[in-house]
């Protein structure tokens, strides 16, 4: 149905007759003569419809309305002088219309197809509408590119595609299971997969080296920008290997991908001890684009004359006062935005916010009065203080300070705009620690099967269980987590013991992961392996803040998909083959 996509034609094919077909993305009727911009899947071309060249096509010309599919032949022409296109590729020529066949009708558009105020959920309604639009054509042929780069890069280093099952077991990720009811077995489910971790290790188990999957992951968990309920994973896994080997693996595959795709980027990248990232930039997953990194200053805060700081540095393994310094604030923030920045963190559970003023006379605030001269020296030597910079701090539990201040540091990033756009730094955070209490409930950080880093003697020595480390790893991409791994552990016996500390007592590890527990018995190799979120990096290549745009057809905030109207209720008879019964349906 044609001679050529839209995109093909330029000067070339002057005075040649073509064939091109799509959908008209807008008419316009120039008192007799008409217009009308063809669009197939990447590229428009102007079609013309003069009633002195064709009375018959210019009659369908006139029935003609946007989104119609058309099926068109005519000659190919210079455009007139001054009526050049620069924006499209097609932009020196037209198509002057022999032959024009209206293949398909549409109903008007219920939104204005390109236009990124439309309500997001008329588009979502739409999905099929919203992606005639050239942004989404891009986004979804980078998507591809990046999957072919992905497979291609790993099959070159020796890694074999193998699928997992979705109907499985819980493979526990940190989230809510989706279950699928059983018709057979009445009353048993099976569990979607939060990710293929377990079939991983058992592929490992198995003998087969190197395994690699673009695997579609299920979890039922709060969504937020960057999250779906369903969404894909670069999924890989590795035998007889360490912690570096795995990360000179994933770095090949992110330089291919992002290489092939025409982004420059190195072929390695910085590490960061976890620990040190908290400490730093209060985050697990900084932003390297710009700097404001925090410093300690409990020791000299510890030695003021005030009550409430001298307190709260007296337990500094508990407590933290950390200094963030902005160079050149002193001239760039005013008084009220001062007061606001409080407000800000006060949100996140800070008691205040303190700061100090670089003046040309020395530092100022409110709180120098507290300070001998040799600590207000030692703040100004600490901090690298010059004039004109201002420095606020925050005083009080480890993790709340490490985490506002850290929000603050974003906040002052973004409002300061020193984020540099279309530049890719990435990150390794490692050296993860294995555990975190969480309401006195100990969780594992990662997942379950990390393996924890024991002590010269093979031994788990610690005081507190969160001082346990782990060998795992998260990929860090302008401060999006983009994915993460781990050495795994491969004896039964050290898992047994992972699960005790989880709370995971004997019984119930044999119910739910009975199966991983016998194969590490039967001659599990070392391995370790990481998974990144395949969406996420499209999002950041892309450049689009929102994990929808890049996903086919994703769901609302409510894990809902708005075209297809799911979930949805189960008839009677489906219910009765599944034994199940709805006994109340909770409201949303
Ligand atoms: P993890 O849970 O860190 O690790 O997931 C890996 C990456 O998957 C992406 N991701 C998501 N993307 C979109 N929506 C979500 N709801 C979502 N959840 C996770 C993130 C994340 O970094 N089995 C381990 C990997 C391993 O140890 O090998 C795992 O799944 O980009």
């Amino acid at each position: 149905m044609r001679t050529h996509y839209c995109a093909e034609i330029n000067e070339e094919h002057i005075g040649q007759e073509i064939t091109v077909s799509g959908w008209v993305a807008s008419r316009r009727d120039h008192g007799g003569v008409i217009f009308i911009d063809l669009r197939d899947k990447d590229e428009v071309l102007q079609l013309v419809c003069d009633p002195a060249d064709n009375v018959e096509a210019h009659k369908i010309a006139e029935e003609i309305r946007d989104q119609f599919v058309l099926i068109v032949t005519g000659k190919v022409r210079a455009r007139g002088e001054g009526l050049e296109n620069p924006n499209l590729k097609t932009g020196k020529v037209e198509i002057v219309v022999d032959k024009l066949v209206i293949e398909n009708r549409s109903l008007p558009m219920p939104f204005d197809l390109g236009d990124e105020r439309v309500n997001e959920e008329i588009k979502l309604k739409y999905r099929y509408l919203e992606m005639r639009t050239q942004k989404s054509y891009d986004i979804f042929k980078l998507r591809s590119k990046v999957t072919i780069a992905a497979r291609n890069a790993l099959d070159e280093m020796g890694f074999l595609e193998v699928e997992t099952p979705i109907l499985t077991k819980s493979t526990p990720e940190g989230a809510r299971d989706y279950l699928v009811p059983s018709r057979v077995h009445g009353g048993e489910f099976y569990a979607l997969p939060q990710s293929p971790q377990l079939f991983k290790q058992l592929l490992m188990v198995g003998g087969f080296d190197r395994y690699f999957q673009i695997a579609k992951c299920f979890r039922d968990e709060d969504l937020r920008a960057d999250r779906q309920p369903e969404f894909t994973q670069i999924d890989v896994e590795m035998s007889f290997c360490d912690q570096d080997d795995v990360i000179t693996v994933a770095e090949k595959l992110i330089y291919e991908i992002f290489t092939k795709n025409g982004y420059t980027i190195p072929t390695s990248f910085k590490r960061i001890r976890h620990a040190e990232a908290m400490e730093k930039y209060g985050s697990d997953k900084p932003d390297m684009r710009y700097d404001l990194a925090m410093v300690d200053v409990i020791d000299i805060f510890g030695r003021c004359d005030n009550e409430i700081f001298s307190k709260i540095a007296a337990s500094p393994k508990k407590n933290r006062i950390k200094a963030l310094k902005v160079p050149g604030g002193d001239t760039i923030f005013s008084k009220r935005q001062m007061k606001g920045f409080e407000e800000y963190v006060r949100k996140f559970g800070a008691q205040g916010l303190g700061y100090f003023q670089m003046k040309e006379d020395g530092l100022k605030g409110p709180l120098t009065k507290f300070f001998a001269d040799e600590d207000i020296k030692a703040i100004i030597d600490r901090c690298e203080l010059v004039v004109g910079d201002v420095v606020f701090f925050g005083a009080g539990e480890k993790k709340i300070v490490l985490d506002y201040m850290g929000r603050f540091r974003i906040y002052l990033a973004e409002l300061m705009e020193i984020i540099p756009e279309e530049t890719f730094e990435f990150l390794w955070v490692i050296d993860f620690p294995m555990f975190e209490v969480e309401a006195g409930k100990v969780k594992a950080l990662h997942h379950p099967f990390t393996m924890p880093k024991v002590s010269d003697k093979g031994t788990l020595d610690y005081d507190e269980i969160e001082e346990i480390e782990s060998i795992a790893y998260d990929i860090v991409l302008n401060g999006t987590e983009l994915g993460g791994g781990s050495i795994r552990i491969h004896k039964e016996d050290v898992q047994t013991e992972i699960f005790r500390l989880l709370g995971i007592e004997a019984e119930e590890a044999e119910e739910k992961f009975g199966f991983l527990l016998e194969a590490l018995k039967f001659g599990a190799p070392p391995h370790g392996g990481f998974a990144m979120g395949l969406d996420r990096m499209i999002m950041l290549m892309a450049g689009t803040d929102s994990i929808r745009d890049v996903i086919a057809f994703p769901k609302t905030q409510k894990a809902q998909c708005l075209l297809t109207q799911a979930p949805s209720p189960a008839d009677n008879e489906q219910l009765k083959e599944l034994s199940l019964r709805i006994r109340q349906i909770p409201t949303a």
